[in-house]
């Protein structure tokens, strides 16, 4: 399986987690890749990150990549949270796969109906993998229909704010921070 070579959508992720402050927070950075987000939770001041992937190649991309943090970080190979029970965080990012796609054959672009197999997953798991005051960064794209998702999420009772937004050839590109209302 090929390992994401950071785009346009990691950058404007990363730029969002270089303003926050992460110093005292435990962090993920779910579907690390090549370890972007986490760097830049660092840069952020983040003590420890656990960068998990469900591809195992990114695992040992990223570790390469975060040489110079070695003690900070855990490697988790998981599909989401599959391997994270019990464990809750204060910040998350997340860049998932996106694209509408029939099947699931690409695990870094393909996002199935919608783009919003992974996505959905995902918001459906958070409320058990969270502390109180937490902060999610979360990238979607106009192809997801960003608004439907503010929607389920308000519905749930998360305060959503778009942070960013870039638009591109064929999509837009948006940054969700959600937090405890
Ligand atoms: C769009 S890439 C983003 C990579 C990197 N975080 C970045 O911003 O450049 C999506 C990443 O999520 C991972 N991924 C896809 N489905 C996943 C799942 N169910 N659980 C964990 N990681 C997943 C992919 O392997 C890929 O590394």
């Amino acid at each position: 399986m090929q390992v994401y070579a950071p785009q346009e959508d990691s950058f404007l992720l990363e730029e969002e987690i270089k303003k926050e402050n992460l110093s005292e927070k435990k962090c993920l950075d779910l579907g690390t890749g090549s370890g972007i987000q986490a760097k830049a939770m660092f840069f952020s001041n983040a003590k420890k990150v656990f960068c998990v992937d469900v591809n195992y190649k990114a695992l040992l991309l990223t570790q390469k990549n975060l040489l110079e943090y070695k003690d900070k970080f855990v490697l988790i190979e998981s599909d989401l949270f599959s391997s994270l029970k019990g464990e809750k965080f204060d910040f998350i990012a997340f860049n998932p796969p996106y694209l509408p796609s029939d099947e699931i054959k690409w695990k870094d672009l393909d996002g199935g109906k919608k783009g919003r197999v992974v996505i959905n997953k995902f918001l459906e798991q958070l409320s058990d993998h969270v502390n109180p005051n937490f902060v999610v960064l979360l990238l979607v794209s106009s192809l997801n229909n960003e608004e439907e998702i503010i929607s389920f999420l308000e519905e749930k009772k998360y305060c959503v704010e778009i942070v960013s937004s870039k638009k591109l050839f064929f999509e837009e590109l948006f940054v969700l921070r959600i937090t405890a209302c």
